[in-house]
């Protein structure tokens, strides 16, 4: 089946106040946002990566993989004001009906091989695979006058990659843009299908706080693929 892959960097990264937005930060003397594509890229030579970027912010992809040399071959889409419209913008330049894409943070640049993999068999199985993880600390709920105890073992952390049918999740995303819509299992589970959860991995972290460059150097140090 024939693979795509929509890396979305389309955001601004506010939580990590710096005038550069995270997904072209540096992690190890390279981009961000290319460690995440050349994870995909190298596992499957004839993928086909969309990379969805700030619309002013082109130009400065464009200058960065000229001082990079970066060279894998990216279809280039303009994102939008939500994450929701930039994985529609990505997804409307996939005119195939077949395949299955995987649609993922630029910013978790830590992707395993195996994870990818296991995601994408996953989705040809059973329509689609969302990574997912425990929760380590103790959850409450809170309103503003009382909090509450949440039984951590009911809960999990959602990743991405998150893989569908293409046929399947591009139909998701006609329906209209709800607050809800954090991701992409979001999008599919309110057009009425089930989710299927694959075990993530914990080192593969958003970057979304500077604390959290800290841990992605430290992690990419000891990443073994
Ligand atoms: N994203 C996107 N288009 C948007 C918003 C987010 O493509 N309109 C992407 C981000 O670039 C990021 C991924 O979705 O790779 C995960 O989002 P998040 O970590 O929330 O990034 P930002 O929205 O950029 O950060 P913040 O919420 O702190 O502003
Ligand atoms: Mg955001």
């Amino acid at each position: 089946m024939e693979r795509f892959v929509i890396i979305v960097a389309g955001g601004k990264g506010e939580r990590m106040q710096s005038d550069l937005p995270k997904q072209f930060m540096l992690l190890a003397d390279k981009p961000i946002i290319m460690h995440s594509i050349e994870a995909f890229s190298k596992i499957f030579s004839s993928i086909k990566i969309i990379l969805v970027l700030p619309k002013f912010w082109i130009s400065h992809w464009e200058d960065l993989c000229e001082k990079f040399s970066f060279t894998i071959p990216v279809k280039v889409v303009e994102g939008g004001d939500t994450r929701f419209d930039s994985v529609k913008n990505g997804l409307a330049t996939i005119d195939l009906d077949t395949g299955i894409v995987a649609i993922h943070d630029a910013v978790r640049p830590l992707i395993s091989v195996d994870l990818i993999n296991r995601l994408y068999e996953n989705a040809e199985l059973n329509g689609n695979a969302i990574p997912a993880v425990v929760v380590n600390d103790s959850l409450r709920m809170v309103s503003d006058s009382n909090n509450q105890f949440i039984d951590r073992t009911l809960i999990r952390s959602i990743q991405t990659p998150q893989c569908f049918l293409v046929e399947e999740i591009k139909k998701a995303f006609e329906q209209p843009y709800q607050k809800s819509f954090t991701d992409e299992a979001t999008v599919f589970e309110n057009a009425g299908k089930r989710i299927f959860l694959v075990e993530g991995e914990t080192s593969n972290i958003k970057v979304t706080t500077p604390i959290d460059i800290i841990i992605a150097e430290a992690l990419l140090k000891l990443k073994k693929d």
